[in-house]
């Protein structure tokens, strides 16, 4: 039996930034941004969207009837929560009515926790498998405004339905992991902004990143030539490029240019985007399927990274009708939709931030009605 991806889409606000604008603000070379660091526009998130709504909004774009009555689990992995108690996965329940006789649960580990998320869904249909689980995996990155890591800010959700006989891919149970107590990135509960050793951050993915490739190849006995392309988590995009430079000398000149044009296909969203912490991971991924040369039948490699730090290498088959799967994600368009703010437009946007559970329901209105959206709170439900 296989188990693995059957339905996967992606939701950012739509409000965007232009990184060159950013850059000319701060008074940095645009080529740094565009270039060195390889981001090119970031998602804001207006103060009426939060983890909750904008998961809701990923998952609205795919589940059917069949799917809700099938669907026995709701994880929700986010490190940018909206309670300390409640789980966004019981909001997202009621507001895509799931019926009530399922498992919601939040999960936390960095941008790592998506995956976590994604390996308890599998593990979970295998025994159960006329049952579907939904995970979703949605952030907002906020480091700060003028701090070095503004440029890698951004925002968004995936929604993920793991069910058997996948019509997308299939997880093979080859993963790796590990983790250890790494102190690069972290967000005291305090804060509203994360606190980074950006360098020391970039260094530790490395260095995970190629353990877990020599544990991988020496588990499995596959070699770089038996993969079609990799998703990595995509903090920015150049992230990748750093990982994947570590190990290509292990392939053939024309594997090398086929894999360095498989890593272009998987970073053209999230390079439109900015980070999205959980969710990184799975819109390179979708970026390469829609704008990579799969073909059915193909193996890919998914790096999945988490500060702190966690980690897990592990493989999708690509399923025979995985284009029909996904062709009803229109990301470009959705992505081109999106209102670009000047910079002081997107500095008033950060700082009215709110912390949601003072905003008031009766005196706030909805702002768009075709989307989920947060107006605040009343008699202790979320409206
Ligand atoms: P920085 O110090 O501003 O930038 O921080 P830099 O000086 O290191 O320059 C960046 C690159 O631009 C360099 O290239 C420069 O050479 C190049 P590299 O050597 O890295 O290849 N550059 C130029 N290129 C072209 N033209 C120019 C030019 N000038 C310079 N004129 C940093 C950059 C990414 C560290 C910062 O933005 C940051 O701290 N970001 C946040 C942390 C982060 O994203 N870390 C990634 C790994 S950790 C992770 O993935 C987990 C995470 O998602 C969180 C979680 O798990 O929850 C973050």
């Amino acid at each position: 039996m296989t188990v693995g991806i059957d339905k996967l889409a992606f939701y950012t606000p739509g409000l965007a930034l232009d990184m060159v604008e950013l850059a000319k603000a701060r008074g940095d070379e645009p080529d740094k941004y565009t270039i060195g660091i390889g981001q090119s526009v970031q998602s804001v998130v207006p103060n009426y969207e939060d983890v909750v709504t904008m998961g809701v909004n990923a998952a609205k774009k795919i589940l059917t009837a069949a799917d809700i009555e099938a669907i026995e689990m709701l994880i929700f992995a986010t490190e940018s929560g909206v309670d300390n108690s409640k789980s966004a996965a019981v909001f997202a329940q009621k507001l895509l009515n799931l019926s009530p006789y399922i498992r919601t649960i939040e999960m936390k580990q960095a941008c790592y926790a998506g995956t976590y998320g994604l390996m308890q869904a599998k593990d979970y249909v295998r025994l159960h498998p006329d049952k579907k689980v939904l995970v979703i995996a949605a952030d907002i990155a906020r480091y700060g405004l003028k701090t070095a890591g503004e440029v890698t800010q951004g925002a968004g959700a995936i929604a993920i339905v793991v069910s058997a006989d996948p019509a997308i891919a299939a997880i093979e149970d080859d993963s790796v992991y590990m983790s250890q107590d790494v102190p690069d990135f972290w967000r005291p509960v305090a804060s509203t902004t994360a606190l980074v050793d950006g360098h020391l951050s970039t260094d530790i993915y490395k260095e995970m990143f190629l353990t877990l490739w020599s544990r991988y190849t020496a588990k499995t006995k596959l070699a770089l030539a038996d993969f079609a392309g990799f998703a990595f988590h995509l903090p920015y995009t150049k992230m990748g490029k750093k990982a994947l430079d570590q190990i290509l000398d292990q392939a053939t000149p024309e594997q090398q240019k086929f894999l360095q044009e498989q890593l272009a296909a998987s970073q053209v969203y999230n390079r439109q985007v900015g980070n999205l912490y959980t969710g990184s991971v799975y819109l390179a991924l979708l970026s390469l399927l829609q704008q990579g040369q799969i073909i059915a039948g193909q193996r890919l490699a998914v790096f999945s990274y988490g500060s702190g730090a966690e980690a897990e290498l592990f493989s999708l088959k690509i399923q025979e009708n995985f284009q029909s799967a996904i062709v009803g994600q229109d990301v470009v368009t959705m992505l081109a939709d999106r209102r670009l703010l000047s910079v002081s437009e997107y500095e008033d946007v950060f700082n009215s931030q709110l912390f949601d559970y003072q905003v008031d329901a009766t005196t706030a209105g909805p702002k768009n009605t075709d989307r989920c959206q947060f107006v605040g709170w009343q008699n202790g439900h979320r409206r």
